[in-house]
């Protein structure tokens, strides 16, 4: 399996869906459709819906069927990145190796792309319900909105911690909802849709919680010692601002360290899925291994 080759066709199917849901007419709101599309379209990795068409690939081939989930959890994470850039949370200038949205745009305006983004992935999905209705799908559709829930909660504590000390217990809770609800969302959303057992659910949810926290462990390390240029968003805000991370907290070995065991753990659940699971596999490697 060429890895590098299987990733980008799945970032290119997730693109090619992400543009027929781009607005383009000529309408008095054509600059919040130009800065919606500016941020959605900029060059994020499609992590989340790489992450729900491979795990329905595990079960199943026809993952067409996830496609309005799996582009609607997209524009959750877009509306999520934009708002945590402003002022009044990360206050960051730089993602993608570009302006952030209301550097580009302004502020009300990347507030309202966020807000919109939002709510044009319930739209997505009200629409899919409405046509083509199926238990798996209510489902799926709560363990969305209850992923969003728990993002926004794990971004509030995240900016009511900044400066302060915290405990091990609430760094873990924080990472576990701002980052990774949206992982295990992705997963799970992928199992259910594929008419998972309870057993394979439970088994893949815990490969997402290994995932979700090693994503985010590594996000903490790059912000200390990535190469701006090739991850396109700062270095040193994390410490600048005085986040909690698992750097602040544990120092750079320590945090790689909790890095490599969570991955470890999270290959493990894999290795009863054999050559099924090759891509994820790959893929668990690479949120590791990332350099952006
Ligand atoms: C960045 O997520 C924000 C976190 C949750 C750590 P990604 O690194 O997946 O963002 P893009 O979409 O690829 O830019
Ligand atoms: C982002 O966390 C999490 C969400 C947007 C929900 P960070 O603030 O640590 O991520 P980056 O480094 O800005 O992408
Ligand atoms: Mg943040
Ligand atoms: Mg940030």
């Amino acid at each position: 399996m060429d890895f590098k080759k299987e990733l980008n066709e799945y970032s290119e199917i997730i693109n090619k869906e992400l543009t027929k849901y781009l607005r383009k007419d000529e309408c008095f709101e054509h600059k919040l459709n130009e800065s919606v599309e500016y941020s959605l379209m900029a060059g994020g990795k499609r992590l989340r819906p790489t992450l729900m068409l491979a795990t329905y690939r595990l079960f199943k081939n026809d993952f067409e069927k996830c496609f309005p989930f799996a582009v609607s959890m997209e524009m959750v994470h877009n509306f999520s990145l934009i708002h945590d850039d402003l002022p009044g949370i990360d206050n960051d200038d730089f993602r993608h190796g570009k302006q952030t949205n209301h550097k580009k745009f302004n502020e009300a305006t990347a507030i309202l792309a966020g807000d919109s983004l939002l709510n044009y992935a319930y739209l997505i999905i009200s629409e899919e319900l409405r046509y083509n209705i199926s238990i798996n799908k209510i489902e799926a559709f709560q363990e969305l909105a209850h992923a969003v829930d728990r993002m926004i909660i794990g971004e509030y504590v995240d900016t009511e911690y900044e400066g302060k000390k915290v405990l091990i217990d609430q760094l873990e809770y924080m990472h576990k909802n701002k980052t990774g609800a949206l992982i295990k969302a992705s997963v799970r959303i992928g199992a259910i849709l594929a008419d998972a057992s309870d057993e394979e659910l439970k088994n893949l949810t815990l490969y997402a919680e290994k995932i979700g926290l090693a994503f985010q462990i590594k996000d903490d390390i790059l912000s200390e010692i990535g190469d701006e240029r090739v991850l396109g968003k700062p270095v040193g805000n994390d410490k600048k601002r005085g986040k909690c991370t698992y750097v602040s907290k544990y120092g750079l070995e320590k945090a790689e360290e909790e890095l490599d065991k969570n991955i470890k753990e999270a290959l493990k659940i894999l290795e009863k899925y054999s050559n099924k699971a090759d891509f994820l596999k790959e893929l668990t490697l690479y949120i590791e291994n990332r350099n952006k």
